[in-house]
C-alpha cells in the first residue's frame, strides 16, 4: 500500500499526538522526528518505534525520503520551519495559527504555489461532526442568510500558567479564537473585512505571564454579517473542563448553537467533577479517534490523491489576517481593516 512518508518538527503535546496517530496509520510512515531536546527525541522515537530522530530539523529536511512534514512548534514559531519545509520540496501540515503575520502567511503561500506543494492548516474543528452538520445546514439555507455569530473559547488558568510554557509569547486570541474565526468564515462563506477589539491584561501579568487575560473582538464580514469572538485564559481550575467552547450562528430564518462545554459526558468522583474532552483526540479500541485524527487522515488523502486539502494555506492566511487586525486594534483602540490578499489564484493554495 502506498504511504505518505512523514517528518515531524516539534515534539511537545501536539507533536507527540501527530507521532502517535501517524505511526499507527496504515497510510503513513513516520520516517523521522525532530525536537530541540535529545532526551525528548529519544523518548518519542522509542515510544512510537520511529527509526530516526534529530535535534536540528534542518538536518531532518536533508533526508531524501520525506513526502510531507508536520510543523507543531509554538504559535509564534511556525513560519521559519514551515518555510524551510516548503523550500525543501515537501508538503506541509502546519498547526494553527498558520503564522502570526500576514507577510509570513503570504510568503508561505507564494512558495507552495510556485513549487506546487500542499499546505493544510490544522483547524481540526471542521472535522467535528456537529460543526460539519452546521456548515451543511447553513449552506443549504436552512437558517436563512447568516446575520451574526458569537464564539467563545475560554480556558482554565492552568493552560497559560502550566500547560504551555510559551503563553507569554502569544495571546488567547491567537491560541483559541483562531479556531473560531476559521469556523465563522466557513459558516458565513464570507471573508472578514474589519475588526475592533478590547482586552484585559491584569491577572496573568501578576502571575508572571505577560499576555491578555481575555480578549473580545467584533469582526465584520464582506457579506454584511458580523461576529463576536471571545477568548479567555483565566477561568479558575475548578471549571470542570479545560475549555469552555461555544459557537452560535443567527440567520434570518433560524439559529444554530454548538456547545462543547460538556462533550456528552459528566463524571463526579470523590476527588472532583469533570467534563472530560472526548470529541477531538481520544483513544478508542487502541487507536486515536475524533476530529483531530480525521484531520490528520485527510491530509494523507490530499497528498496521496493529489487533491486540495479541506483546510488550505489560504484559510490559514485569512485567519492570520483577521487576528493581525484584532491585535492591531487591541493596541490602537481603533477599528482596523483586515488585510486582503493581493488576488490571483496563488492565494488559494
Ligand atoms: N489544533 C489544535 O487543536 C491545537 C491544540 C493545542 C495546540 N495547538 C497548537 O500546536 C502548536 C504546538 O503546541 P504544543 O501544545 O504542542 O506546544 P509544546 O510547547 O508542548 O511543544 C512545542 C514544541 O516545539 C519545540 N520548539 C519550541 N520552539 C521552537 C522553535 N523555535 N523551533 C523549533 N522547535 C521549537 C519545543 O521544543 C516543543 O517540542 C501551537 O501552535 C499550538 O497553538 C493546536
Amino acid at each position: 500500500m502506498e504511504q505518505v512518508r512523514i517528518g515531524i518538527i516539534g515534539l511537545g503535546i501536539m507533536g507527540e499526538s501527530y507521532a502517535k496517530i501517524y505511526s499507527a496509520h496504515p497510510l503513513a510512515q513516520v520516517v523521522a522526528v525532530s525536537s530541540r531536546r535529545q532526551q525528548r527525541v529519544d523518548e518519542i522515537c522509542s515510544k512510537y518505534d520511529i527509526a530516526c530522530g534529530y535535534t536540528e530539523y534542518k538536518k531532518m529536511l536533508e533526508r531524501k525520503d520525506l513526502d510531507a512534514v508536520v510543523v507543531a512548534t509554538p504559535d509564534a514559531h511556525h513560519f521559519i520551519p514551515a518555510r524551510d519545509v516548503l523550500q525543501s520540496g515537501r508538503h506541509a501540515l502546519v498547526e494553527k495559527p498558520f503564522t502570526t503575520s500576514v507577510a509570513e502567511a503570504d510568503e508561505l503561500l507564494r512558495i507552495a504555489d510556485a513549487a506546487n506543494l500542499k499546505i493544510q492548516v490544522a483547524f481540526n474543528h471542521r472535522w467535528l461532526a456537529p460543526y460539519f452538520h452546521a456548515k451543511t445546514q447553513i449552506a443549504k439555507g436552512e437558517i436563512g442568510m447568516p446575520l451574526a455569530g458569537f464564539a467563545r473559547k475560554n480556558d482554565t488558568i492552568f493552560v497559560p500558567t502550566e500547560y504551555i510554557p510559551w503563553a507569554g509569547d502569544t495571546t488567547p486570541a491567537w491560541f483559541l479564537s483562531s479556531h473560531d474565526i476559521d469556523l465563522m468564515r466557513w459558516f458565513f462563506a464570507s471573508e472578514p473585512v474589519e475588526a475592533r477589539a478590547w482586552g484585559s491584561k491584569k491577572v496573568l501579568v501578576e502571575r508572571g505571564v505577560p499576555t491578555y487575560d481575555i480578549i473580545q473582538s467584533q469582526v465584520k464580514f464582506a457579506s454584511g454579517a458580523f461576529a463576536t469572538f471571545e477568548s479567555a485564559w483565566v477561568y479558575p481550575n475548578t471549571f470542570p473542563s479545560l475549555v469552555d467552547s461555544f459557537v452560535e450562528v443567527v440567520g434570518g430564518a433560524g439559529h444554530i448553537h454548538l456547545d462543547r462545554k460538556c462533550e456528552s459526558i459528566e463524571i463526579s468522583t470523590e476527588s472532583g467533577f469533570a467534563y472530560p474532552k472526548c470529541f477531538l483526540n481520544m483513544e478508542v479500541f487502541g487507536r486515536v479517534r475524533g476530529a483531530f485524527a480525521s484531520c490528520l487522515e485527510d491530509f494523507l488523502y490530499a497528498v496521496l490523491k493529489n487533491s486540495t486539502p479541506y483546510v488550505t494555506g489560504f484559510d490559514g492566511r485569512q485567519v492570520t489576517a483577521t487576528l493581525a487586525a484584532i491585535h492591531e486594534s487591541l493596541e490602537s483602540g481603533a477599528s482596523v481593516a483586515v488585510q486582503q490578499p493581493d488576488g490571483g489564484d496563488n492565494a488559494r493554495g
